[in-house]
């Protein structure tokens, strides 16, 4: 098995269980014109996404890493007309590329992009004490997972869920010696989750055409 199989399998998989989507097609166009790396979650991943938020009644959702807001319009489909997404970016450029993403996708209204460190807008967030988000999804900087997870824990509520990407990395989350300070980062989040009685977490591996990597999910218990 190997990625060409994965990449056929997501293509095949996507053929028939999605339709066609220009204005994700448009986002994913307009990432590649504005020089944005093409990391963003796969098709069967942002629905998989969409599907979880949908589940789950989201109303208040939380987003920690941006890049051109691929991610952030299979989530905000979810949302009921009056629901809330908030997403966290560090770099002005992507914001604008996510922006006009967003308002392409009739999303300008229930979407705030703010930009900035996650770690600096984070507690912002926080003092603005508004409802708890009902769900979140961490994809930004690999290595402060642990304090984003930390984080999305004080602003949720019991029955809320978070999804974290990229835990896997190609098997080497489970590689104790790596030197990746991403994976290592993965890896204190991880054990971060393993002391926190508030949540119950299950890990997914996933492969595609993104290659082999997997999520965390997680529901807030208490
Ligand atoms: N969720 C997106 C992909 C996000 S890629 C999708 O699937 O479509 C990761 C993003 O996190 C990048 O845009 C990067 O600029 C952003 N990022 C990196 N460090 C960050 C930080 N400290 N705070 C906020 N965002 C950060
Ligand atoms: C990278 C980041 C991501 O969020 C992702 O899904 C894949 C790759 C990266 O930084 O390489
Ligand atoms: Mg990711």
């Amino acid at each position: 098995m190997n990625k060409e199989t994965w990449t056929q399998v997501d293509g095949y998989l996507a053929s028939r269980l999605m339709t066609d989507d220009p204005v994700l097609a448009a986002a994913l166009a307009a990432n590649k014109a504005a020089d944005l790396p093409a990391i963003d979650v796969s098709p069967l991943q942002g629905k998989f996404l969409h599907l979880l938020a949908s589940l789950q009644g989201a109303r208040r959702l939380l987003e920690i890493g941006t890049l051109g807001g691929y991610s952030t319009i299979w989530l905000a489909r979810a949302l009921p007309k009056d629901g809330v997404l908030v997403t966290l970016e560090a770099e002005e450029r992507h914001a604008q590329v996510a922006k006009a993403n967003l308002t392409r996708a009739g999303f300008d209204k229930n979407v705030q992009i703010r930009v900035g460190k996650a770690l600096e807008t984070l507690p912002q967030l926080a003092d603005e004490s508004k409802e708890p988000f009902d769900f979140v999804f961490i994809d930004a900087d690999k290595e402060n997972t642990a304090a984003y997870f930390s984080w999305a824990v004080k602003l949720t509520r019991p029955g809320s869920v978070i999804v974290v990407d990229n835990v896997v990395r190609t098997g080497e989350v489970a590689n104790l010696q790596t030197e990746d300070p991403r994976v290592q980062g993965m890896q204190r989040f991880i054990e971060a989750v393993k002391k926190e009685p508030r949540v119950s977490a299950t890990g997914l591996q996933t492969v595609g055409m993104k290659g082999y990597d997997g999520f965390v999910i997680m529901r807030v218990i208490s």
